[in-house]
C-alpha cells in the first residue's frame, strides 16, 4: 500500500477500464479525482491508496472527510485489477483507507453505490467488510437504478 504517483495513472485507467464496473464517463470522472490530487497537494478533500504487488499496481481506493460534516467520511472509488480479485486485495485497500480515516478522527465512513444486479459482488464485498445499508433513493442513477448508502459505525 503506498502514495498515488503520477505514473501509476495509465495503469489506473487500464484497471477502471477492465472491471467492466464503470462507462465512460465514470473512467473520466475517476481520473479527474485523481488528477486534483497529484495536481493539487494543498488539497484535502480527497486520499488515495494504490496497492501493488509483485511491482504491479493492481488497485487503488479513493476516499476522503465528508466537507462540513464532523468525522464522516466517504469512500469515492475503490477498484482491483480483475487478474487479481478475490484474493484480499480489496479488502486490503478498504482496512488501510479506514484505519487512516480513523486517525483523522473519523465517527464513521459512508460510500455510496447502485442497486443494479451488476453490482451485485460490490455489494456483498461492502456487506462482507462490516457496511449497513441504510438509505435508498429510488431511481436516482436512473430510472430502476436506485442509489443505496452504505454506512460503517466503528469509530464512534
Ligand atoms: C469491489 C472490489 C473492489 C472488490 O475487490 P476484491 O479485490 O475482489 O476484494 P477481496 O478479494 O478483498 O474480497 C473481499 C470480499 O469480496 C467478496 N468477493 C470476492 N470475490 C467474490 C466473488 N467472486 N463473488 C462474490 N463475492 C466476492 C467476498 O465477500 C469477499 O469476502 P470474503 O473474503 O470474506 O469471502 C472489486 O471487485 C472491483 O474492483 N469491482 C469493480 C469496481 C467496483 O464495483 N467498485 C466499487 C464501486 S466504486
Amino acid at each position: 500500500m503506498r502514495e498515488l504517483i503520477r505514473s501509476d495513472l495509465p495503469q489506473l485507467e487500464q484497471i477502471l477500464i477492465a472491471t467492466g464496473a464503470f462507462n465512460g464517463p465514470e473512467v473520466a470522472c475517476a481520473m479527474e479525482l485523481l488528477e486534483i490530487v497529484l495536481n493539487d497537494p494543498t488539497q484535502s478533500d480527497y486520499l488515495v491508496t494504490v496497492a501493488e504487488h509483485a511491482g504491479k499496481v493492481c488497485g487503488y481506493i479513493l476516499y476522503g472527510p465528508v466537507p462540513v460534516t464532523e468525522g464522516n467520511f466517504d469512500i469515492y472509488w475503490i477498484a482491483t485489477d480483475p487478474a487479481v480479485q478475490g484474493q484480499g486485495m480489496g479488502r486490503k485497500l478498504m482496512e488501510h483507507a479506514e484505519a487512516d480515516a480513523r486517525k483523522r478522527g473519523a465517527r464513521m465512513v459512508c460510500l455510496e453505490t447502485s442497486s443494479q444486479g451488476g453490482y451485485e459482488r460490490t455489494r456483498t464485498f461492502y456487506e462482507r467488510a462490516g457496511y449497513v445499508m441504510e438509505s435508498c433513493i429510488r431511481d436516482f442513477y436512473k430510472p430502476g437504478d436506485d442509489r443505496l448508502t452504505y454506512v460503517k459505525r466503528v469509530f464512534l
